[in-house]
């Protein structure tokens, strides 16, 4: 679950995120709907200290964190709990698909290269990628590389996946498949 509480945030002069309050239970699904610069974007970055608000707390499960002041280590641990997913895909160009999966698993996770391959290649074939594992970003559809963003925030197993617009930048046609995806897991997790 997510608790946060009292959550302000200013860029310079300009007030973004005033006094936020807001509760989600385990296995909720809440969208977060509003006008361009609204600041959904910086509440969802907040919840994984890609975005820093400058007073408020959040609870994750067991994990609380005071935004006003927190050590690197509640950050770390903080971070551990959410994956995130972003309109523009974010994957490392020169890498394959399964080492886009399989790269946090080693690096962040100290995972042995053989057991990281192994479960990337079954998050791949979660998403229904299994084949274009050796495949680069540029030879996939949007989709199917919003479908990869997605299998590599999986394999991290957290406790939350955040998404932040992970269709807007797909053609028509291709949102559906992301939406099923999305879909899925959640009917799997439950
Ligand atoms: N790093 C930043 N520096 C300055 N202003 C920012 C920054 N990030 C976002 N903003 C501003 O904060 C407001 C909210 O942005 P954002 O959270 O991206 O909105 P949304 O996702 O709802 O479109 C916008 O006015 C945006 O210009
Ligand atoms: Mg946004």
């Amino acid at each position: 679950m997510i608790e946060m509480t009292h959550i302000n945030k200013t860029f310079k002069a300009h007030r973004v995120l005033k006094n936020i309050n807001l509760e989600v239970q385990t296995g909720e699904i809440v969208a977060i709907i509003g006008p361009s610069g609204a600041g959904k974007s910086t509440l969802l970055r907040s919840i994984n200290l890609l975005e820093k608000p400058d007073s408020g707390s959040i609870r994750i499960d067991d994990i609380e964190l005071n935004f006003a002041h927190f050590s690197k280590k509640e950050m770390f641990r903080l971070r551990q709990k959410s994956a995130m997913v972003f309109q523009n895909f974010n994957l490392f160009v020169n890498k394959n698909i399964l080492e886009n999966v399989s790269e946090a698993l080693i690096v962040v996770k100290k995972m042995p290269k053989s057991e990281a391959n192994d479960r990337a290649m079954a998050q791949l074939g979660a998403v229904g990628l299994a084949q274009k594992a050796k495949a680069y970003p540029y030879e996939l559809s949007g989709g199917q590389q919003q479908r990869v963003a997605i299998a590599r925030a999986l394999s991290l197993d957290p406790s939350i996946m955040l998404f932040d617009e992970p269709t807007s930048a797909l053609d028509v046609e291709l949102i559906a498949e992301v939406l099923e995806v999305i879909k899925r897991i959640h009917n799997q997790t439950m």
